[in-house]
């Protein structure tokens, strides 16, 4: 029942599309970890090939009630990750229904792939403001619900190849589709230093911005910045540590930085202007965020789109047995909205 491709967008309909046999579908849970704990990162990324994934899907009560997964309901998961809520949600919409997953990490898609095997799953590598597109592939006009959760997951952040992991002697590359864009390295090796301040100051809101940057440029007259350690120690040396140690003084850099590259709130923005064109009325879109910048883009659009009707006018943030259980889930908020059929879609280029 499961199936993949990678998606290109310029081409909706081609044929590359093919049922595949995947092997068993263990998960391996572990304590999961986002942009700003990698102090606790995981050991080893799941090995290439292996179903295995040690991300733990944040908030999943609240994502299965906001989703309404019930038998027959065609579902989107726009960041499969290590897959966790597809695997929730997919059996909850048989018989009859289904879930189409995509990821913009095609090593992420092909991996998880193996875990959704006997679920009414397909999956794609491709970007989640691409939906549009992916669903006129399938030969799907509008779906019941949509879920994007945000930022990356903790496989990536395991992977030390990546840079995601400010421990790891890895490239600094901190992209989720290595075959677009620049990695993170040639940035921090090219920009000014007033460009570079500029660019942690507004996407990593780090008030020490100027300071970090002056320390790059420094340093990197001296020897190039290669590797997430080298950049992580140049930037602790420039931050104080906070008060009880919980988070990493480069957490905020890297952030900026993987936002920059990824052009995270871009993608995110496109998607906000023409996901909705895709539900059904009474259809949902549900999106988990974990910082502001997100969080206040998602916000203003669910009040400013006509087509959608906000239905947390405060997100939903998760209880405190989720967040002991998984220190990486405290800065998750979701919001979820709802499409009316008072607006028409031509109102936004899709
Ligand atoms: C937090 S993880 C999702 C975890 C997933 N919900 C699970 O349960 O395992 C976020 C995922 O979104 C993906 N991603 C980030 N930006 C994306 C985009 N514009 N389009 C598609 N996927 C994206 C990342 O590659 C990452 O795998």
């Amino acid at each position: 029942m499961t199936s993949q491709v990678d998606f290109d967008p310029e081409s909706p309909r081609d044929e590359r599309s093919s049922d595949t046999a995947a092997s068993g579908s263990t998960v391996a849970a572990a304590e999961g970890n986002d942009d700003d704990t990698t102090d606790r990162a995981a050991g080893e990324p799941p090995a290439a090939g292996s179903p295995a994934t040690i991300h733990i899907p944040v908030m999943q009560r609240e994502v299965v009630a906001a989703m309404d997964a019930r038998p027959g309901a065609v579902l989107v998961d726009g960041t499969l990750g290590g897959g966790g809520h597809t695997r929730m949600l997919a059996p909850l919409v048989l018989p009859g229904g289904q879930v189409i997953a995509v990821d913009r990490d095609a090593s992420a898609v092909a991996r998880t792939l193996e875990t959704v095997r006997d679920l009414p799953v397909q999956a794609f590598a491709a970007n989640y403001a691409d939906i549009p597109e992916v669903l006129e592939h399938c030969g799907i006009p509008l779906v019941d619900g949509i879920l994007l959760d945000l930022g990356l997951s903790s496989d990536q952040l395991a992977d030390r190849e990546r840079g995601f992991s400010y421990q790891s002697d890895g490239e600094l590359d901190l992209r989720f589709d290595t075959s677009t864009g620049q990695p993170a390295w040639l940035l921090v090796q090219k920009l000014s230093e007033v460009h570079l301040a500029d660019l942690i100051y507004q996407y990593g809101e780090e008030r020490l911005s100027r300071r970090i940057a002056r320390r790059i440029v420094a340093e990197r007259q001296r020897v190039p910045i290669r590797s997430a350690l080298q950049l992580a120690t140049l930037v602790r040396q420039c931050v104080p540590r906070s008060k009880n140690h919980s988070i990493d003084p480069a957490t905020r850099t890297f952030q900026a930085l993987r936002i920059a590259v990824n052009e995270e709130l871009k993608w995110l923005e496109v998607a906000l202007r023409r996901l909705p064109a895709c539900l059904k009325p009474g259809g949902k879109l549900v999106i988990i965020s974990f910082h502001s910048l997100e969080d206040r883009l998602v916000k203003n659009a669910f009040r400013d789109d006509p087509r959608l009707d906000v239905v947390t006018r405060k997100p939903l943030r998760p209880l405190d047995d989720e967040i002991d259980e998984n220190f990486r889930a405290r800065s998750s908020r979701l919001r979820v909205a709802q499409r009316n059929d008072r607006a028409a879609d031509d109102i936004y280029v899709r």
